[in-house]
């Protein structure tokens, strides 16, 4: 663990523990997911049962408490991507990386999930790459562009 990473971003909120939410962002922002050594240590400095940790962590689904890809899929499939076919490009990523929806591939470099509506409806089907939005994807499409962040 790098603990001066989360020695930064504890000094950032200072002792206040309603910012429990907003260190848990920068946590998974830093680390791509909520390692549990990491928040075992945030409970001590902050003086916040770990319990109470887990559970802000349980709560919210933008969380994870397991390692996430360097580049986390998030497949579209609320109704404009189910409607255009959003389950077939799950699958055609799930076949072509060799894991399932909400686990993580082995080098670390992809996990995949499924979301409800990023909110661009009009470029159905869509998945977000890491922070890049894909759409207008088709089976053909989107393993050149899963390639393009191969290592
Ligand atoms: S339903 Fe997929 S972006 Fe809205």
């Amino acid at each position: 663990m790098n603990e001066s990473k989360l020695t930064e971003i504890i000094e950032k909120y200072g002792s206040d523990t309603n910012a429990i939410v907003a260190i848990l962002q920068d946590i998974q922002e830093e680390f791509n997911y909520l390692p549990k050594d990491v928040l075992m240590k945030l409970s001590e400095e902050i003086n916040v049962p770990l319990s109470r940790i887990l559970s802000v962590s349980t709560f919210y689904k933008a969380f994870s408490l397991t390692p996430k890809g360097k580049y986390p899929i998030n497949v579209c499939l609320g109704t404009a991507c189910h409607v255009r076919g959003g389950a077939r490009i799950m699958e055609k990523i799930e076949r072509e990386l060799g894991i399932k929806r909400g686990e993580t591939s082995e080098d670390l470099n992809f996990s995949i999930d499924e979301v409800r509506c990023l909110g661009c409806c009009g470029l159905a089907p869509v998945m977000m790459i890491g922070k890049d939005v894909q759409g207008k994807l088709s089976e053909k499409t989107v393993v050149p562009i899963l390639d393009q962040y191969k290592k």
